[in-house]
């Protein structure tokens, strides 16, 4: 048994070894034979929330259907979750212990939708952004012309951008209006430190009518330290080297000093406590820019989170969807062998989606060190990637259908609009798309479909080989009646504990990054200009890259 204090790594567990033979055993079983086996199975992998929210009947469905398990997996996949006590691990989670112990923290963002209390010392109070950004949406800021600030542009990356992004995407109203024909102000972000992308934001802007806000938990990372300079100088060049340069910026941060030392008034300074991790912080201050976007609905994402907390506390690992979310992933990565996993959100506000996603799992479970500190063999995070339906039909689903690999599949399906018949086109291309990838199409079923093209014989026998795709593509579907604010709020949060309960199950700590250090080393050691301490490799690249600079001059 393994908890917070006696750790087991998980391959050591029995259900471990039961669930190895499982994989064994359904090897040889495509999932269509699963179906084929049991009528019933569509309905009793399938979860149903009609009660979960006080806004709305039905909110989430879930459809697990299609993952390549069965009944005894599941069983024995909740029976590992119970030797590892993630029963304990959920309680010390919302209890507030010091889960991220390599960092010594608690791992509290849901205190930040009221899913659980703050820790002590608390630093949850959101007041004064709340106040900033309600100022800010109905005009009553003002840039250093007196020019009523307008358009807000968002400096930061990671969790410092993501978040927001996405959900100013999928929530902010694409007219850009506030009651009777009174504009919003505008929402942009920039992340990379690659000049196009701010340059771009900039191009159709107003220097007089622009706030930053330079989004940067550490204040030290310096992509975004870059850009927050370039805006500056930027400013001044639009509006003159003596400007007021404080009322173009705020910054969330909980390094006060160093964004006030950067030029931004004390109380434009918004923090967030330091046991909000980057990648869990749009609920926190990082939210800003959504809360300008979307003012009072920004209650209903928070809202949508915290049912999702409190039905992740309080059900049965049987009817839980995080858990369930967690296990058949976890199954797919550490038992199947499938290191793929492609997000597949039909709604174009949720473009976004799969890079939000791919920095939730792989830079929270992407490791290799186990709690005692020893390093394990299983499969761990997969390789998570993907991109909105139906771009993708036309683009890379070519590979799920005839490619070698296998790939695990997230349709997300916000049903929408039930007038507009795009709306409808979009869930039927979502659905037909699981089906497919699942039951494939043999020779016979390839021939039968050339048949139907009055197609001479041999041509169909030249042509079907090349038709075949073997399907048994594993997928979750999970049907939203909508994407509003409440709903994504739902979904972020599912997703959010999904990977706490891997995280557990494999004894990683999901809360810490210490990967991504060396290469912010190695940059910093390049910037610095020594020459003769890396590989021979990079000391090439980096005089070729002077000698290209030199030659552009
Ligand atoms: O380098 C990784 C990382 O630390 C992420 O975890 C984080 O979301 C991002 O950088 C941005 O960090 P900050 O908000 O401190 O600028």
């Amino acid at each position: 048994m393994s908890g917070m204090n006696d750790f087991t790594p998980p391959q050591f567990l029995p259900a471990w070894t039961v669930l190895t033979d499982h994989a064994q055993r359904l090897a040889n079983q495509p999932l269509s034979a699963l179906f084929a086996n049991d009528p019933d199975r569509a309905r009793r992998h399938t979860l149903i929330f009609d009660n979960l929210t006080e806004l709305d009947q039905t909110s989430l469905i879930i459809d697990f259907s299609k993952q390549h398990l069965d009944g005894s997996v599941i069983k024995d996949l909740i029976r590992l979750a119970r030797e590892t006590r993630l029963d304990e691990g959920i309680y010390h989670l919302f209890g507030g212990a010091t889960l991220n112990f390599t960092e010594k923290r608690a791992a509290s963002h849901m205190s930040m939708r009221g899913g659980c209390p703050p820790p002590p010392g608390n630093g949850a109070d959101t007041h004064n952004m709340r106040t900033f950004a309600f100022d800010l949406r109905e005009g009553l800021l003002t840039g250093s012309t007196g020019k009523t600030i307008r358009h807000l542009v968002n400096l930061g990356i990671g969790g410092s951008d993501l978040g927001p992004r996405l959900a100013v995407e999928a929530l902010a109203d694409p007219r850009g209006y506030f009651g009777e024909g009174i504009e919003l102000p505008r929402v942009d972000f920039a992340a990379n430190v690659d000049p196009r992308e701010l340059d771009t934001v900039l191009a159709h802007a107003d220097a007089a009518d622009t706030l930053f806000v330079i989004s940067s938990k550490s204040f030290s990372t310096p992509e975004t330290l870059a850009n927050a300079e370039a805006a500056r100088q930027w400013l001044r060049s639009q509006l003159g080297s003596d400007i007021d340069i404080g009322a173009h910026f705020a910054a969330v941060s909980n390094a006060i000093e160093a964004a006030v030392a950067f030029g931004i008034r004390p109380d434009r300074v918004f923090p967030l406590p330091d046991w909000v991790g980057g990648r869990y912080s749009v609920w926190s201050a990082i939210g800003l820019p959504l809360l300008v976007a979307i003012g009072g609905m920004f209650d209903d994402f928070l809202a949508g989170a915290r049912i999702m907390d409190d039905h992740f506390r309080l059900t049965p690992f049987e009817q839980n969807l995080p858990v369930w979310l967690g296990l058949t992933g976890l199954w797919n990565s550490s038992f199947l062998g499938i290191q793929s996993v492609a997000a597949l959100p039909y709604a174009y506000g949720l473009r976004s989606f799969p890079g939000w996603l791919q920095q939730l799992e792989m830079e929270s479970n992407g490791k290799h060190t186990l709690r005692d500190g020893s390093h394990t063999e299983a499969a761990t995070a997969p390789i998570v990637w993907g991109g909105a339906g139906t771009i993708g039909q036309h683009a890379f689903h070519q590979l799920l259908y005839q490619g070698t690999r296998r790939v695990a599949l997230d349709f997300i399906i916000p049903v929408g609009d039930a007038d507009d018949p795009r709306q409808r086109i979009l869930v039927e291309n979502a659905i037909a798309q699981a089906a497919a990838l699942m039951v494939g199409r043999d020779l016979s079923a390839s021939r039968a479909t050339l048949a139907r093209h009055n197609l001479p014989d041999a041509e169909i026998e030249r042509l079907a080989p090349h038709l075949v795709s073997k399907g048994n593509q594993p997928s979750t579907t999970i049907m939203l009646p909508r994407l509003d604010a409440f709903h994504l709020g739902v979904l972020l949060a599912l997703y959010e504990h999904k990977v706490f309960v891997q995280g557990w199950i494999w004894g990683i700590n999901p809360f810490d990054q210490y990967g991504v250090e060396h290469g912010k080393e190695i940059a910093r050691a390049l910037a610095s200009g020594k020459t003769g301490e890396q590989d021979a490799s990079t000391e090439q690249l980096i005089r070729l890259a002077t000698e290209f600079r030199q030659r552009m001059r």
